[in-house]
């Protein structure tokens, strides 16, 4: 469906045609004084330059070529020259009534979908997930949900760092725990153990440990440097061990994204593009791409423009060795052969901008994807404590996903116990879902690139700018829905009247800017826009529902207006939690 706004401008841009100006005067902006009126247009000004006559007069002309146009309902000339618009109640409910009719509530969906990949999560194999993958696996859901919504076909990939250091970290304490492993006995050649010689939480436990030794003790590390090359050269015994590390681990992974309702269409991996790699470096080196430079194979990236200098992207190493660059560009490769995208997106930490900048620029410059495909990293901030530092545990060490979400979870249970609104036995689950709009939201409601405070007593309130809170309008809504219908009514056969107060009507005109806002949030590829939208639509729900009676009006017609006004605003609210990446209880 066209934009409410577009097409109050269309009516406004045809009134300057008619009266003799130029169409392209007419276009509408909503209001910024909301007490004078809805929308505006300040054409009149501009046009005055070019008509050489007064802005009022060319206000005037035009105001009265509005007189019977459809959507606008009031309209005035102000002083030196603003059209202040109303819209027309009979218009906006018209509208509404479509919207609830329309199968994709009002987004007008990508005429030519795009292909685009969305590389976010980006755990690493075997570390356990701690906060800083929280805010990629939060922020790239809700975005490729929004790009859904759009119409377009996103693919989300988790991107599994499996292929680093942490693997060798690994099997090197593994061996100095148990050498008689078969997985170390070089002259082996059976079968290797269906088994995993570790669980998860022995797992968890080796990784910190083997980073902390290696930090200390030299030639630890160099055992695990040589681990690594190993089993990246296929070592049978240590790809057994990786084999293992990846099951245990993925299934880990796969619980905890679960927990977040955070979903990959992926799980493809660092390791799958390294057989692109050695493809690659010829192709770099046979068209003159490449270079050695001290030994190292390195594309030159920079550019005039550079106001920063922008070191060269390293290729190789002077023993040969793969970087991070290579396995992200080996990566592009393998993503253009196999899905062919239209754009490929990083949701990963700001302080990785260079990297990317780096990856970009080769790749274009060397050619690995088309000139049309687009490029676009996504850096989010810091998730911090209150102290300002980054999120820790009280004790200071890092924070583990799982147990972040169990305190959430636990302050909610704490606060939904005490409003005493349901079952003891509903409690639970019901403090998992609002305590995942707790954190999600309070994540999701800054820009991504900045810096925010993760607030647990703040993030769990039921008042202010706060999940809870939205889900909390959301199930009054619910509650009143059904109330309705244990008066033996139906709602989906409610119709939708004019607004018949004020406060109605702000409430309709947030209603209509739906799909505005979506668009918006998907260009912008900004989740931030949809938070601060269902903040200004709940709290007009609210300020509507602290006025109304709403199941108390004895006019049927009337009540059932609301109840069609109370059902929509429910869609439309979630819907757009759902693209946020969290959903409603049906009590709370
Ligand atoms: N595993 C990486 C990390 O923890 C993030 C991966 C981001 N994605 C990428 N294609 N480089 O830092």
């Amino acid at each position: 469906m066209k934009k409410i706004i577009e097409i109050i401008s269309a009516e406004v841009q045809q009134a300057f045609a008619d009266a003799g100006y130029e169409a392209e005067y007419g276009r509408v902006t909503v209001s910024n004084r909301p007490d004078l009126c809805e929308y505006q247009c300040n054409g009149a000004m501009a046009a005055a330059k070019a008509y050489k006559k007064a802005p009022i007069m060319i206000a005037n002309d035009v105001t009265e070529k509005l007189a019977n146009a459809r959507a606008i309902g009031e309209v005035n000339a102000v002083a030196p020259g603003f059209i202040n618009m109303k819209i027309s109640a009979e218009y906006l409910s018209e509208y509404l009534a479509q919207v609830k009719e329309d199968e994709n509530l009002s987004i007008e969906k990508a005429k030519e979908p795009k292909t685009i990949m969305i590389d976010y999560g980006g755990p690493n194999v075997a570390k356990p997930l701690h906060v800083g993958h929280l805010r990629s696996a939060i922020i790239g859901e809700s975005i490729k949900r929004i790009g859904r919504a759009m119409g377009h076909k996103m693919i989300g990939d988790v991107h599994l760092g499996d292929w680093g250091l942490q693997m060798g970290l690994i099997i090197t304490e593994l061996k100095e725990r148990q050498p008689e492993l078969v997985y170390f006995d070089e002259s082996y050649t059976g079968e290797y153990p269906k088994e995993a010689p570790f669980t998860i939480s022995e797992l968890e436990e080796i990784y910190p440990e083997a980073s902390a030794k290696s930090k200390e003790d030299e030639a630890y590390k160099e055992r695990a440097m040589e681990a690594t090359f190993q089993l990246q050269q296929g070592q049978a015994g240590y790809m057994a061990l990786w084999n293992h590390i990846m099951n245990v681990s993925v299934t880990d992974l796969k619980q905890n994204y679960a927990k977040l309702n955070v979903e990959f269409d992926l799980w493809k991996k660092e390791s799958d593009a390294q057989p692109y790699i050695p493809e690659m470096v010829e192709y770099l080196k046979e068209h003159g791409y490449a270079h050695l430079d001290q030994g190292a194979l390195v594309v030159d990236v920079k550019e005039e423009t550079d106001t920063k200098e922008i070191p060269p992207c390293m290729i190789l190493k002077s023993d040969g060795a793969s970087l991070y660059n290579t396995t992200d560009l080996a990566t592009i490769m393998e993503r253009m052969k196999l899905f062919h995208p239209d754009e490929i997106l990083y949701v990963v930490d700001k302080r990785q901008e260079l990297h990317f900048i780096q990856v970009f620029r080769c790749a274009r410059k060397a050619k690995l994807v088309e000139e049309g495909t687009k490029l676009q990293f996504l850096g989010f901030g810091t998730m911090n404590g209150k102290d300002g530092k980054p999120f820790k545990t009280r004790e200071g060490g890092v924070m583990r996903l799982e147990n972040l979400i169990h305190d959430i979870d636990e302050e909610m249970y704490r606060k939904i116990v005490e409003n005493r609104s349901v079952k003891e036995k509903e409690a639970h689950t019901t403090a998992e879902i609002v305590g995942l709009s707790a954190i999600k939201y309070g994540d999701l409601s800054n820009q991504a690139s900045k810096d925010y405070v993760f607030d647990i007593d703040r993030f769990t309130s039921f008042e202010g700018d706060t999940g809870p809170y939205i889900l909390y309008t959301i199930v009054r809504i619910k509650s009143i829905l059904s109330r309705y219908r244990e008066e033996g009514k139906d709602v989906s056969a409610c119709r939708l009247l004019p607004a018949a107060s004020a406060s109605e009507k702000a409430l309709m005109i947030e209603a209509a800017k739906f799909n505005g806002v979506v668009e918006n949030a998907f260009e912008e590829k900004a989740p931030h826009k949809i938070c601060s939208y269902i903040y200004d639509f709940a709290n007009a729900f609210n300020r509507f529902y602290h006025e109304t009676k709403i199941l108390g009006e004895e006019n049927e017609a009337q009540k059932a207006s609301w109840i069609a006004l109370l059902d929509l605003v429910r869609e439309l609210l979630e819907a757009c939690i759902d693209m946020l990446g969290f959903s409603a209880p049906e009590r709370m």
